[in-house]
């Protein structure tokens, strides 16, 4: 059997940081040895906010890359492929766009959100309008059953989730359906195919789902019936008609335990970051320059741990007895500050050293990075071209 699929993307708009890492990245390294994974760079998504200065996902796209490869994603056990590449992806959302009605895009919560947070760009526009479908379209292609995202993105999978069963009940009948259901339900013995029809006309009048259920199994074991029979059999028992889509289900990432510098949310625009691979030097400069207890003005004056972003990074880096010695220490006056950031530098340095390692050999080696992307790339073309075809068939644009 096959493994099941996940996918997940991120826009190459900044270079990845520390929160990015315990927010994302970390979780996506869990996940390639436990299923087939296919992440990818969104530069197309990026372009719906940066449409105006493109250069700066150019800039980012393999520093994207490169940043993944340092946090342990291998490219032997996940593919790792470029949106831009693969116009298979425009495709599927043009033609996914002829049946979404405008309102389902207008009250996905990020579209307002972002317009007014990002209120010095203009995003009235038709591609930053269809941004959630354009993440459908990059989730059905690959038939995923799980996309691993923040609370911020579950909407967008809620979206693709009905943009899936949309497409399965416009386009899900085959034209000549009743003939090749005849034909299935022909396979197998008379009494057999009577007895099924008994069971769906009971389901599908009194909702019976023990009817199903046993019609369902049956066929899951009739030797007479390939699958694609079984397939054309089900969706006309449940009466859905053929999955040419398939629903994904959200894998919700926790939230990020690690904030930024001053407590507030970890982001490059609020400058209160550390990059993923920020050079030693600058990471404890920026540990030593962390705001702390307000209330800890002079070396004597008591602290409260919980009233001090230091004590946040504690809960990521530190060990139980170092989080018992800084509680002491602050509620006492015991030690001071900068002593108090020294294990959290040591331990950010800790968990940097072997991605800064990882990541020197494709900088060293850029074709390297070229490379992994060329053959993710590949990979994902294969099956994208895979799923088109059986999009463009069951719409009837074979001619
Ligand atoms: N919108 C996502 C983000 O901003 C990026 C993204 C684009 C994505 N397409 C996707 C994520 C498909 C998951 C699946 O983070
Ligand atoms: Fe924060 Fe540590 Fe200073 Fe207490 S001692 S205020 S926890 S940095």
């Amino acid at each position: 059997m096959s493994k099941e699929r996940v996918l997940s993307g991120m826009r190459p708009t900044g270079a990845l940081h520390l929160g990015h890492y315990h927010g994302a990245l970390k979780n996506w390294v869990r996940l390639q040895s436990e299923m087939e994974c296919f992440y990818f760079v969104a530069d197309w998504h990026a372009l719906t906010t940066h449409y105006e200065d493109a250069s700066v996902i150019e800039q980012h796209v393999y520093e994207m890359v490169i940043d993944w490869l340092a946090a342990g994603l291998d490219p032997a056990q996940c593919t790792i492929f470029l949106q831009s590449r693969l116009p298979e992806h425009a495709e599927l959302f043009t033609l996914l766009a002829m049946g979404t009605p405008i309102g389902w895009l207008e009250r996905v919560p990020t579209y307002k959100d972002q317009q007014e947070k990002l209120n010095d760009k203009d995003l009235s526009t038709y591609g930053f309008l269809g941004y959630p479908l354009l993440q459908a379209a990059d989730i059905l292609i690959y038939k995923a059953n799980y996309v691993p995202v923040g609370e911020d993105q579950a909407s967008h999978v809620e979206l693709t989730r009905e943009a899936a069963r949309r497409f399965n009940h416009l386009y899900g009948r085959e034209r000549d359906a009743q003939q090749r259901i005849a034909a299935s339900l022909a396979k197998l013995p008379r009494d057999s195919a009577k007895r099924l029809e008994k069971s769906r006309k009971q389901y599908q009048e009194t909702g019976d789902a023990k009817a199903l259920e046993g019609a369902l199994a049956y066929m899951a074991q009739a030797p007479e019936l390939d699958p694609d029979d079984r397939e054309r059999l089900s969706g006309h028992f449940k009466g859905t008609g053929r999955t040419v889509l398939i629903e994904p289900q959200v894998l919700l990432t926790p939230t990020s335990r690690l904030p930024g510098l001053d407590g507030a949310k970890m982001s490059k625009s609020y400058n209160n970051a550390i990059a993923l691979r920020e050079d030693a030097d600058s990471v404890a400069q920026k540990v030593k320059r962390m705001p702390t207890d307000p209330a800890r003005i002079k070396r004597t004056d008591v602290g409260d741990p919980l009233k001090c972003p230091v004590w946040q990074f504690h809960q990521v880096y530190s060990d139980e007895p170092t989080r018992a010695w800084v509680t002491q220490g602050c509620t006492t006056a015991g030690i001071g500050c900068l002593a108090c950031k020294q294990p959290v530098i040591d331990g950010i340095l800790a968990e940097q050293q072997p991605m800064r390692e990882r990541a020197q050999a494709y900088l060293d080696h850029p074709q390297l990075v070229r490379d992994i992307v060329d053959a993710g790339t590949q990979r994902a073309r294969t099956a994208a071209q895979q799923t088109m075809r059986e999009v463009r068939e069951a719409i009837g644009l074979n001619y």
